[in-house]
């Protein structure tokens, strides 16, 4: 049984829905690039728990890309600009690309990442996406590997932080208002 951090009011998906989801997506990633040149291009920082977890059961030769952007800040709300903290260290033409997010919540973030990692002509270009927001893509977007479909409430966990934090919680849940300190996400 999972201690629930004192700061969390309601955990929104749990530790054991998140490994057996992980489970699932890892059988048909490795299904889908048997034979082929796997590079997994994950977003930091959020998405380095989900990736970390997940390479580990793709059943694959596989190598590992990290691209950084900002979109939040501290804020809890999408800006729309997307800045590149930390690009890829290597090329990707005509390598197999599996982008690897955390959430996607506006798609602004994924948007962009999409038409960035395009131009450098990829011989494939898909997306993992633990977690969307429902009804909050402000863009059409194809996820081939969806986990899960959650609210459109701010979460924390499993590597999603409110301002750093909360990221190495095995869960994702909903904060407590005084975990803000007053000011409502
Ligand atoms: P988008 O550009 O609006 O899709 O936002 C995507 C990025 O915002 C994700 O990669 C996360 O880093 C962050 N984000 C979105 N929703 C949440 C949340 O509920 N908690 C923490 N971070 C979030
Ligand atoms: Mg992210």
């Amino acid at each position: 049984m999972t201690q629930v951090h004192p700061d969390i009011a309601e955990i929104v998906i749990s530790e054991e829905e998140i490994q057996d989801k992980i489970s699932e997506l890892a059988k048909q990633i490795t299904e889908d690039y048997r034979d082929k040149d796997l590079l997994l291009v994950g977003v930091l920082k959020g998405a380095f728990v989900f990736m970390s977890d997940i390479a580990r059961q793709v059943q694959l030769p596989l190598e590992f890309d990290f691209m950084a952007v900002s979109s939040y800040g501290s804020a809890t709300k999408s800006s729309g600009v997307v800045r590149i903290l930390k690009d890829l260290d290597y090329e990707i033409t005509d390598r197999h690309v599996l982008l690897v997010e955390d959430i996607i919540d506006s798609g602004l973030t994924i948007s962009y990442l999409l038409r960035y990692l395009e131009a450098r002509r990829p011989a494939s270009l898909q997306i993992c996406s633990l977690f969307w927001k429902k009804g909050e893509q402000a863009v059409p977007l194809d996820v081939k590997y969806p986990g899960f479909e959650i609210p459109p409430v701010f979460v924390v966990g499993y590597g999603l932080d409110y301002a750093e934090k909360y990221r190495n919680l095995p869960y994702i849940g909903i904060l407590k208002p005084e975990a803000y300190g007053g000011k409502a996400p």
